[in-house]
């Protein structure tokens, strides 16, 4: 099974993400995440990519499609993938289909997060991750069990984005629209795309894909 999951800025990729991997075994393809490694790492791609990500403007799609090929052909053939924050424009789209061509895999369905944008400032800003293990928090929705300590793992060191303000939420959310969901017709005429309300709780929201993926 492979899947995207599509929905702006703070619609509950991630998070959605993160349980699909624990309950189906899939895994999760975030360029996002990718990019924040490579940011970190200081690679050739990271350096190119820090001013764009920090400005809320999309990486190239050479960049992104690139390293969703190589993680793909580091993946097992029966293991599926969630694409989560790719492909994020048409030529990705396009990439996408050839790339999933070339490792004999197929697009089984493409997963709509729907949410009103005015919650999703709230939803970022509010944002946090443990730093060692990645789980995703927030301030008030979502916070750990015991305060300061990450339910996956035990740490008590936490981060924030740097993307995750305000004005470079504004931005990420125009691109959204500008370049993203012009990309929902083409799926659509394949018959692929189903919404989920993404306003739901998260435990509403992971039961609403277990119910398309069954
Ligand atoms: P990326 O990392 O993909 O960020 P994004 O698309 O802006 O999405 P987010 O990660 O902010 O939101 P999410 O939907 O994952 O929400 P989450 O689950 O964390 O991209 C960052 C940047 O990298 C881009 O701006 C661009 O520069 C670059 N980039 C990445 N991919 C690219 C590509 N393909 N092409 C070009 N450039 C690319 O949830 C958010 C918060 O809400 C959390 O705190 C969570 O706990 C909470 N929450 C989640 N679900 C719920 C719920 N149901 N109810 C209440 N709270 C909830
Ligand atoms: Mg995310």
């Amino acid at each position: 099974m492979n899947i995207i999951l599509l929905g702006p800025p703070g619609a509950g990729k991630g998070t959605q993400s993160a349980g699909l991997v624990e309950r189906h075994g899939m895994l999760q393809l975030s360029t996002g995440d990718m990019l924040r490694a490579a940011v970190k790492a200081e690679t050739p791609v990271g350096v190119k990519a820090k001013a764009v990500m920090d400005r809320g403007e999309l990486v190239s799609d050479e960049i992104v499609s690139e390293l969703i090929d190589a993680n793909l052909a580091a993946m097992d053939a029966g293991t599926g993938a969630i694409f989560d924050g790719y492909p994020r424009t048409e030529a990705q789209a396009v990439d996408l289909d050839a790339i999933l061509a070339k490792h004999g895999r197929t697009l089984d369905h493409v997963i709509e997060l729907e949410v009103n944008e005015d919650a999703l400032v709230e939803r970022i800003t509010g944002r946090f991750s443990c730093a060692k293990c990645g789980a995703l928090y927030h301030d008030t929705a979502n916070p750990p069990a015991k305060e300061g300590v990450c339910d996956s793992c035990g740490s008590t060191e936490f981060k924030r984005r740097p993307d995750d303000n305000e004005e470079t939420v504004r931005t990420r959310m125009q691109e959204y629209r500008a370049k993203t969901a012009p990309i929902l017709p083409g799926y659509e005429a394949r018959s692929i795309v189903t919404r989920v309300d993404g306003m739901a709780g998260i435990e509403d929201v992971a039961a609403a894909i277990d119910g398309i993926l069954s």
